[in-house]
């Protein structure tokens, strides 16, 4: 399935760009009375969800909340028919995130679905549904539905933030030509295959993982982490990297390893001052750089240098790496 993600991200992207403009088939005529976006779901779908805060506040300068919809059922949301309720699913069956649906739905909010399973329980029930075209995804932790959602998130930000007019166009045409290239840039990084089995190898037997990043970097961090505990059973965290110092640093230690996500080049310093921090403490650095950013292989152990991309759109080059390592770190690990 991580080899997939070409394959995934391109049907994904078809048939949804056409002659430099995203079509949907959906009327999303109620883009312009939509004051307030709230996403909810679960797991890696919630984590694309958090890169989406992100890509979303910058392109539509409209407030976004992310909360987990085992947390949103549960609360009293601020929710009213001017709120732009986006669901991710992968499977379109989460419970909790079904239940979330039905209670943003009950307070008039428009219900705008991310769904992998046509004629799932979430689709069903959603005004309006996109679907990404991941194809079945059998394995629990998923990989290639994180990819497809994040495509269909951007296409879906670029759309509004044009129709819009939220942000400036000559940016929109940029970001839509990079996502065009996506496929090809996810393809590129399995040729660090051989480089991610060997760091796994000789670090298979860690007792703990700290993912940290900053902005974007931070929600990828998030995703590295969940993907390596969620199949090798090893302990790991994500931090955002300036939470560092309010107290997580105290468990960094002697030949902890800590994995730096550092594409964002605009917070570069920031990350470059806690990759100091940690190794100062004895950790052993495995880092993430945009190709041709020599400056973080002067301070980390180790450095995945990936294709260059629009900020904005650095998780999905950054989050496979992240799913190649762990899967080889749960193989040494002997998991199933
Ligand atoms: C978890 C899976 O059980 O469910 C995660 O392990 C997944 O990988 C999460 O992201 C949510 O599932 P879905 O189908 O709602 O995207």
């Amino acid at each position: 399935e991580i080899i997939e993600q070409p394959r995934a991200v391109k049907a994904t992207m078809a048939g949804r760009i056409k002659n430099n403009e995203i079509v949907f088939e959906n009327d999303l005529s109620f883009l312009k009375g939509v004051n307030k976006i709230v996403i909810t779901a679960c797991g890696s779908a919630y984590h694309t969800g958090v890169v989406a805060k992100y890509v979303f506040e910058e392109l539509l300068r409209i407030p976004v909340e992310v909360d987990l919809a085992s947390e949103f059922r549960y609360r009293n949301p601020i929710v009213d028919e001017h709120t732009l309720v986006i669901i991710i699913s992968q499977s379109g069956e989460t419970a909790d995130t079904l239940a979330a649906l039905k209670e943003a739905k009950s307070r008039g909010a428009h219900i705008l679905s991310i769904v992998n399973v046509v004629g799932s329980s979430i689709a069903k029930a959603s005004d309006d549904v996109i679907y990404t075209w991941a194809g079945p995804e059998i394995a629990v932790a998923t990989t290639k539905a994180y990819s497809t959602q994040l495509i269909v998130l951007y296409l879906f930000a670029i759309y509004a933030a044009d129709k819009l007019g939220s942000a400036d166009s000559k940016l929109l045409d940029t970001l839509l030509d990079e996502i065009r290239e996506l496929p090809k840039k996810v393809e590129s990084i399995f040729a660090m295959e051989d480089k991610l089995k060997t760091l796994a190898k000789e670090h298979y037997e860690m007792k703990s993982v700290f993912f940290i990043g900053r902005n974007i970097d931070y929600a990828v961090a998030m995703e590295g982490s969940l993907k390596l505990k969620e199949i090798s059973y090893l302990n790991s965290e994500a931090y955002a990297a300036g939470e560092l110092k309010h107290g997580t640093i105290s468990l960094i230690e002697e030949g902890r390893m800590v994995i730096a996500l550092s594409y964002y080049e605009e917070l570069l310093d920031k990350m470059m001052s806690n990759i100091k921090e940690v190794k100062a403490r004895g950790a052993f650095v495995l880092a993430t750089a945009p190709e041709g950013n020599a400056a973080v292989g002067k301070e980390a152990n180790e450095v995945l240098y990936l294709p260059k991309v629009h900020p904005l759109l650095l998780a999905s080059v950054e989050v496979v790496p992240l799913q190649i390592f762990s899967y080889y770190v749960a193989l040494y690990n002997g998991c199933d």
